[in-house]
């Protein structure tokens, strides 16, 4: 869950390292550092606890000197967030950057210990380094001493490492956690994601896990861990469409709020050529069975609220659907009907839980399926078949626009499955949603929203209901809301409240009620009342409330323009999510990167 880069080339390095590194924080953000030439010709480390723009103090006006340079930026697993544990980790000759865990550290350290070694820290990391720096003694070979030293290592790494003897020359390796090298004239990147480089190159390589790569300037040759550096190849890079202005913050304040203003251009981007009438989705044609007995949906945190929303579509198309945790379904007996197709679903294609529900299903013998934002992903790769949406990069580790065009491609997804590919409502709404989303984002007026904010900073507890859709997207607003505002929230399917949670109303509690679902409405009404009833206050999210219930079963509302369920239930995703980002600027969070979190969770 750390991020990684590395540069090699003719520029000096540590500009576009730290710039690289800003965009990846949203991978962690407990330290950071880079270790480069200086122009002596030897590697200097520079490392700070704490964020990027501390290191970026550090820097200061220091470029480095023109070769190769790394970089990284560390959500702590191993040992707590100081200097001493911050990455670049050196030995001797050999400076490394790391993202993943090595298991069989604790082995590996007492082996190196009892061999007279010194340890500076206390990550799983540095013995990578040590290990490295014995082969290299031996055998005088950079490339080589890297294979012999990692065969000997168990567990997960994505590594780029520097050697004082070779300037020039930088080395990558993937095992597991995601890796991608961005091709660029003369010059080469490596890094945990796109973003980090998207400047100065678009196109690019995802490493395979148990590859590694031999990167001087613009020559790079990739090889497997087993292979000799003879064997080795040139990558063959693909040309990705993302716009570098994705990974700016533009006029924004934070990459959050940029992203929420960015959703109707997901929607638009990501339903592009697969809406033609009669020919929806034609990704899915090659598969068979067509259409499938069942599906079970496997995904984590705000994916998995958007599985829910994607299983409501299918049931009402008439096709069978379960929503499961990844965490918990990979550990379960696998007991679904033969045929199934699984779907994981994840905006960065690495989610180790997500990915791990896959690799069991395809193991029983199931047609897998992945939903992913990111090209070249893990997902993408493991899957039968990868459904990429096309949100852009989304930096903010709140999801945001990528829940929205996840739930774009699961409607899109339930009406070619059903074989409504003509002329249905549903189609006609989706068609139209992006379009009136971008409508409904443009008329926000922050001002209107500035009470409700009050509101909801200054409450006891905020609690989330909804029914039908609107659990899903109940659920999708508490998770937004605690996880950038620190404050507790949970969601409820609104007829569960009387069950247990209508116990924690009184005066000072507010309840979130998203009402796109117009069937149940009298029903949620009646559930709202009884909040009201113990002192709770209502705040309403839905079209065609009456002004003269306020007071009776609400005391505020968020007015949705009039429309079909399948435009209302992104117009309503919108609102929660801007409701939560202005709770949390109004707090002082940090809202891009709320505390204890990364983007993309790559440990179990
Ligand atoms: O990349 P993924 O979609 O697999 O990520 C899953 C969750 O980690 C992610 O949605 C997380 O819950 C976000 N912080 C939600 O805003």
């Amino acid at each position: 869950m750390c991020g990684i880069m590395g540069y090699s080339g003719p520029r000096p390095p540590l500009p576009l390292l730290v710039s690289g590194l800003e965009r990846l924080e949203y991978r962690g953000y407990d330290s950071s550092g880079v270790a480069f030439f200086n122009d002596r010709g030897s590697i200097d480390v520079l490392r700070a606890a704490g964020k990027v723009s501390i290191l970026k103090e550090r820097v200061g006006l220091l470029e480095g000197h023109p070769g190769a340079a790394i970089g990284h930026i560390r959500w702590a697993t191993h040992g707590a967030p100081t200097v001493e544990n911050a990455h670049p980790h050196r030995s001797g000759p050999i400076a490394l950057v790391h993202n993943g865990i090595i298991e069989n550290e604790q082995a590996l350290r007492e082996r190196l210990k009892s061999e007279g070694v010194h340890f500076q820290s206390e990550t799983d990391t540095e013995v990578l380094a040590h290990l490295i720096r014995r082969e290299y003694e031996r055998t005088g070979e950079f490339a080589d001493s890297v294979s012999k030293a990692l065969v000997q290592v168990e567990g997960s790494y994505a590594l780029a490492i520097l050697c004082q003897d070779a300037p020039a020359d930088l080395i990558a390796v993937r095992q597991g956690p995601p890796l991608i090298l961005g091709m660029g004239e003369g010059e080469s990147f490596v890094a945990s994601d796109i973003p980090a480089f998207l400047h100065f190159t678009r196109q690019v390589y995802s490493f395979q896990s148990g590859e590694i790569g031999l990167i001087r300037h613009g020559e790079v040759r990739i090889g497997t861990l087993s292979t000799p550096l003879s064997s080795w190849k040139s990558p063959v890079a693909r040309t990705i469409s993302w716009d570098p202005f994705f990974a700016e913050k533009g006029s924004y304040r934070h990459f959050m709020e940029k992203e929420i203003f960015e959703s109707s251009r997901a929607l638009m981007d990501t339903l592009a050529d697969r809406i033609a009438p009669g020919n929806l989705l034609p990704e899915l044609l090659p598969l068979a069975p067509f259409p499938p007995p069942s599906l079970t949906f496997v995904a984590c945190g705000t994916s998995w609220h958007a599985a829910l929303l994607g299983r409501s579509f299918m049931e009402s198309m008439g096709i069978p659907s379960t929503v499961e945790i990844a965490s918990e379904f990979r550990y379960r007996p696998l007991l679904i009907p033969k045929g199934s197709w699984v779907i994981g679903i994840s905006q960065s294609g690495e989610t180790a839980d997500t990915l791990g529900a896959l690799e069991l299903a395809r193991k029983e013998g199931f047609r897998t399926l992945g939903i992913s934002n990111v090209p070249g992903s893990s997902l993408e790769r493991e899957s039968d078949l990868c459904l990429l949406t096309h949100a852009g990069p989304e930096v903010g580790v709140a999801s945001t626009k990528a829940f929205h065009s996840q739930v774009a491609l699961l409607m899109l997804f339930s009406l070619a499955l059903s074989g409504r590919n003509h002329e249905t409502h549903e189609l006609a709404a989706l068609t139209r949603s992006p379009h009136r989303l971008e409508t409904f984002l443009e008329a926000i007026s922050p001002e209107r929203y500035d009470q409700v904010v009050e509101r909801l900073r200054h409450s006891r507890l905020v609690m989330f209901a909804g029914r039908g859709v609107d659990y899903p997207l109940a659920l999708e607003g508490a998770l937004k809301f605690k996880e950038i505002t620190y404050h507790p929230a949970d969601g409820y399917p609104g007829g569960e409240l009387k069950h247990g949670p209508i116990a924690l109303v009184e005066p000072g509690v507010t309840i979130v009620a998203p009402m796109v679902e117009i069937g149940l409405r009298q029903k949620e009404i009646s559930n709202l009342r009884e909040i009201r009833a113990r002192g709770g206050y209502v705040l309403a999210i839905g079209h065609s409330i009456e002004e003269s219930q306020r007071g009776i079963w609400y005391d505020d509302k968020i007015d949705l323009p009039d429309g079909p369920v399948w435009s209302g239930v992104f117009q309503a995703a919108s609102v929660l999510q801007y409701v939560s980002y202005r709770v949390a600027v109004a707090l002082g969070n940090d809202v891009d990167q709320p505390r204890n979190l990364a983007k993309s969770v790559t440990v179990e």
